[in-house]
């Protein structure tokens, strides 16, 4: 019989998975039947802009977190897939930081070439899974003919992202602050913010991002309160890093070291949980955002119930490629192509990577160790192999441009792992770029 598969998500992960499948038909094996839910109306997850916040047109939280002129924080040398390069894609040499736009364009060519748009339910939510006999009962809501589906799958891929349910920590007088406080979720356009004074917690991408696009488009001051450390950057004059927050009183910001700051607005840059509502506690994955999950063999094996997979559930510096690896290793596991151990070899290998990840000293280790997770996939699977090590030294490279100039890293340009290409640069400097349409950036 036929094995039925069920991949919650048509974002980056949920799409590398069809792909990883389509890939297998191409080559003349004969594939299990798919069914791939997607809440929202199109595919392309968090790349999908949306200005919607709270909850989506059907009354379900609101999955976009992504914000109007967001360019990739990391270079694209990182991310491009193995299988079909930037070049192909458009034809010719682009920069190294797309804006979201062209990154969602990137993603949907490969998938539209692959034809499989017609394994995607959209506009459905799946509401619940629980492991039955014979593998899993999903119960999907289809939002806009407003009716129940309800099918059997031998195996479930959640594919549903960690970054849409936010962290949002309260802090002493936020009942009473005279202005706004939103969390990185719910940020949409660095304009509202012009001439404001503007408070940031947190000290990740987030923080550094929004932070950036704020003074970009005309803020009158960012103020960054941390928790652990600051940044760090060598940051404009109207920015300034503190330590931090005690409590607001009125619009009065008071951070721990006795210091205070009037702001117009709060942003929450403050993370995101790992939130799988539709799933019950004995399927549920619950992890820190780290790099070697909890309870993931492989990083993508449920070790409560191995037929049972999640991809891209660790924290990112790689991410498409990283998917790919992931989703052709699962579709091999599920084809009886790589036969999984028992169960205490599946703990032990989490456990141990844990370990391992824990010894590491630095961000520059962290990214090699990924990029290490990421060539063991791919060397047991047919996804083509390429030279990690270049990816590598793109994100390296990438580092040191920062620490250079926050407000100029994006103006570099990387070797491709793939082409062995060096990225030219943009045509324009990120600060003075403030049209971020595809269009702009490709100058066509
Ligand atoms: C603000 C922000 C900026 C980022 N910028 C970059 C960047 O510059 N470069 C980079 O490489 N990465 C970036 N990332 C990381 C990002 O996580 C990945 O690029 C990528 O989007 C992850 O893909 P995914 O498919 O795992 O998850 P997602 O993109 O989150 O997609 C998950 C999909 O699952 C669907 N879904 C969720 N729940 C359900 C349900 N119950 N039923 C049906 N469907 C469901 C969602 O609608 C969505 O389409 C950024 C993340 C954020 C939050
Ligand atoms: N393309 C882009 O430009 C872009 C922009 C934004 C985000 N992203 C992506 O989005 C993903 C998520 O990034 P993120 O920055 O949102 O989350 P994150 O990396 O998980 O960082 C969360 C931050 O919140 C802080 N924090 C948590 N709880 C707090 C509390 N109670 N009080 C104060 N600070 C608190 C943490 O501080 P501690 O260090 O003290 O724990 C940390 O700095 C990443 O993959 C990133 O690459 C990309």
């Amino acid at each position: 019989m036929t094995k039925r598969i069920c991949i919650i998500g048509a974002g980056p992960s949920g799409l590398a998975q069809l792909r990883a499948f389509q890939s297998a038909a191409e080559k003349g094996a004969e594939i299990p039947d798919i069914v791939c839910y997607e809440k929202q109306p199109d595919w392309g997850g968090l790349w999908r802009y949306s200005w919607r916040t709270g909850v989506d047109e059907h009354c379900n939280p609101c999955h976009a977190s992504m914000y109007r002129y967001l360019w990739s924080n990391g270079p694209k040398e990182g991310l491009e897939f193995a299988d079909y390069t930037f070049d192909e894609h458009f034809g010719k040499p682009i920069a190294s930081y797309p804006p979201r736009a062209v990154l969602f364009d990137y993603i949907e060519g490969r998938v539209k070439m692959a034809g499989v748009r017609k394994y995607i339910k959209f506009n459905h939510v799946v509401r619940d899974v629980r492991a039955v006999d014979g593998g899993f009962e999903v119960t999907a809501r289809d939002c806009e003919d407003d009716t129940e589906d309800r099918s059997v799958f031998d195996h479930v891929i959640v594919a549903s992202g960690h970054f849409s349910f936010p962290n949002v920590p309260h802090y002493p007088g936020f009942e009473t602050f005279n202005g706004r406080i939103m969390h990185a979720h719910d940020f949409r356009d660095a304009r509202e913010f012009e001439g404001k004074d503007i408070l940031i917690l947190g000290t990740s991408y987030s923080a550094e991002d929004i932070g950036s696009q704020c003074w970009k488009y005309g803020c009158k001051s960012v103020t960054v309160a941390h928790r652990t450390a600051p940044m760090g950057y060598d940051w404009p004059e109207n920015w300034q890093e503190v330590p931090k927050l005690e409590r607001v009183d009125g619009k009065m910001a008071h951070f721990v070291d006795g210091t205070s700051k009037a702001v117009d607005a709060i942003i929450l840059c403050t993370g995101y949980k790992h939130h799988f509502p539709f799933l019950p506690d004995d399927l549920r994955l619950k992890t820190a955002n780290r790099l070697a999950a909890n309870d993931l063999y492989k990083g993508v094996v449920f070790t409560g119930n191995a037929d049972l997979f999640y991809l891209g559930m660790q924290d990112q510096w790689f991410t498409f490629n990283m998917f790919d690896a992931q989703a052709w290793w699962v579709r091999d596991a599920i084809m009886g192509r790589i036969s999984l151990p028992d169960t205490a070899t599946m703990e032990a290998d989490w456990k141990e990577r844990q370990a391992d990840e824990d010894a590491l000293e630095d961000d520059y280790a962290c990214i090699a160790y990924q990029g290490a997770y990421t060539g063991e996939l791919i060397a047991e699977t047919d996804y083509p192999s390429f030279d990690i090590e270049a990816a590598n030294q793109a994100f390296y490279e990438w580092k040191k441009h920062k620490k250079k100039g926050i407000m100029g890293f994006r103006d570099h340009g990387y070797v491709s792992p793939i082409t062995g290409e060096r990225a030219p640069p943009h045509h324009t400097p990120w600060v003075e770029a403030l049209d971020d349409s595809l269009e702009s950036y490709l100058q066509v």
